[in-house]
């Protein structure tokens, strides 16, 4: 839609004491990411000129957090007003319409900003409003009988019949760019807060000629985060999504609820999910892939019809190779396993390269770390890792190595070879069964003096 260069000022001054957190509220992550960012992307997709935020509490910790925005500081929260009003040096020779948004209330859907923007052709100011379940302390939108908005007043300041009003202000709102300086300008404080309040600018618009209406939302949509509770409902909301969306585009869940997502999860179709399943940031799982209970992905690349888990971890640089096999308590880093490459059991994989079809035995470590340094290990394609085999990198093993299992492997094995590092056996005829007499002897023995010691 081409419309009016566009302004977004998110407000984010407040104290949010409710969260009871040293983090700043709208820094707290949703599925991963801070909860301001999930506005900001939506945003985005405006392409508004401009992006100013309004800050005061802890101002610092959203400098260094958020980049490519414009900040004003707010140094007293005097009210939503007032936070507006901060803004407007930043907007100097600025002259397209303001969108107002909220820093803490992250799910507001670009359809709902569009329908903000088309509103504009036939009225000056437009305010979000929605129909709310628990009106409680929300500002009420007074209408006209046309429908047009006459005011908004806050709860403080309503009597009986306003209070009973439902359609709510949500907070947001879009206002004309050529007005806006001198309506924000002529805001005051005289109400029940003393505060300065943005919603004001109804009334003032109306006194100057301009016309105000309404936009409605669901009630989900403009949902705000307030306290740790209100954060865990914004994530819930976000995993019910994210997973309607998964499955809707071919993926299977078999207990939706127990898996969660990241903001960024990229999944393919005829993928099987199985119960408690945790995305952490950056996965990417191909087609066709299978990840078991109890898995813990991050950072990790799935490729077709891998199969990984029951109780794996990916960590980041993970690359599982097409078809490959990841089991049980298999913990893999920073490694690229390429296609059939079977890691079934117990096992660490960190800083290495795996060659097509290789196997890689229960127990098998990659010894990676000194205590200093990182080191890598590379195993060609189809070598075969003996169980419980120390890899002490850096080390290669060559293309269709054996290494014998308990082997501690320090030096290069090059190809088709049989590395084995572990003392020779020797048996000693008829030891075990004269240990278990003597022993069998030695305890009945002690058993009897104590005997005789209690007698
Ligand atoms: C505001 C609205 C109310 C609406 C409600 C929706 C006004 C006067 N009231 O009330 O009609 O129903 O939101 O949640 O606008 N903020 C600043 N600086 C300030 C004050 C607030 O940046 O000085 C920011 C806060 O960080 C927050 C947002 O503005 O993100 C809303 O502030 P809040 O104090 O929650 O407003 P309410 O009084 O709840
Ligand atoms: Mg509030």
């Amino acid at each position: 839609m081409a419309s009016t260069p566009l302004a977004a000022i998110v407000l984010a001054a407040g104290k949010g004491t409710r969260m009871r957190s040293n983090l700043h509220k709208v820094l707290h992550p949703i599925a991963g990411k801070p909860m301001i960012m999930h506005l900001l992307d939506t945003v985005d997709a405006l392409a508004p000129s401009k992006k100013i935020l309004v800050v005061g509490d802890r101002a610092e910790q959203l400098r260094s957090a958020i980049d490519d925005v414009e900040f004003a500081l707010q140094t007293e929260q005097f009210g939503t007003g007032h936070a507006v009003q901060m803004a407007l040096p930043a907007l100097n020779g600025f002259s397209g319409d303001l969108l107002v948004l909220y820093g803490d209330v992250p799910f507001v859907p670009l359809s709902v900003m569009e329908a903000m923007q088309a509103a504009r052709e036939s009225a000056s100011l437009v305010v979000l409003g929605f129909e709310a379940s628990v009106p409680g302390a929300y500002g009420r939108l007074i209408t006209d009988e046309d429908g047009s908005l006459a005011r908004i007043v806050e709860f403080k300041d309503a009597n009986e019949t306003e209070r009973a009003v439902t359609l709510c202000n949500s907070g947001m709102m879009l206002i004309a760019g050529d007005k806006a300086a001198t309506w924000l300008e002529a805001l005051d404080n005289n109400n029940a807060a003393g505060e300065y309040y943005l919603t004001d600018l109804v009334e003032i618009a109306r006194d100057d000629g301009a016309t105000s209406t309404v936009v409605t939302a669901a009630e989900h949509d403009v949902m705000g985060v307030n306290s740790r509770i209100d954060l865990a409902a914004a994530e819930a909301a976000f995993q019910a999504l994210a997973r309607i969306n998964a499955m809707e585009s071919g993926v299977t869940l078999m207990a939706p609820e127990t898996v969660f997502f990241s903001h960024d999860t990229v999944i393919g179709r005829d993928v099987t999910i199985e119960p408690s399943v945790v995305f952490g940031p950056g996965v990417t799982v191909a087609d066709g892939v299978t990840i078991k209970a109890f898995t813990h992905l991050e950072g990790a690349t799935i490729h077709e019809d891998a199969s990984v888990g029951p109780y794996a971890r990916l960590r980041p640089g993970a690359d599982i190779g097409a078809g490959s096999k990841i089991g049980n308590f298999v913990e893999i880093k920073k490694a690229k396993l390429d296609r059939g490459v079977k890691v079934s059991h117990l096992t660490y994989i960190g800083d290495a390269t795996v060659g097509a079809e290789a196997n890689i035995g229960a127990g098998t470590i990659t010894c990676n770390y000194d205590g200093f340094l990182k080191y890598q290990t590379n195993i060609g394609a189809g070598a075969f890792i003996g169980s419980n085999s120390a890899l002490v990198a850096p080390v290669n093993i060559g293309a269709g190595v054996i290494v014998g299992a308990g082997s501690v492997i320090t030096k290069d094995v090059p190809s088709d070879a049989l590395a084995v590092s572990r003392a020779k056996q020797r048996d000693i005829k008829g030891y075990a069964a004269k240990f278990r007499s003597e022993k069998a002897a030695e305890k009945a023995e002690k058993n009897n003096t104590s005997d005789k010691k209690e007698g």
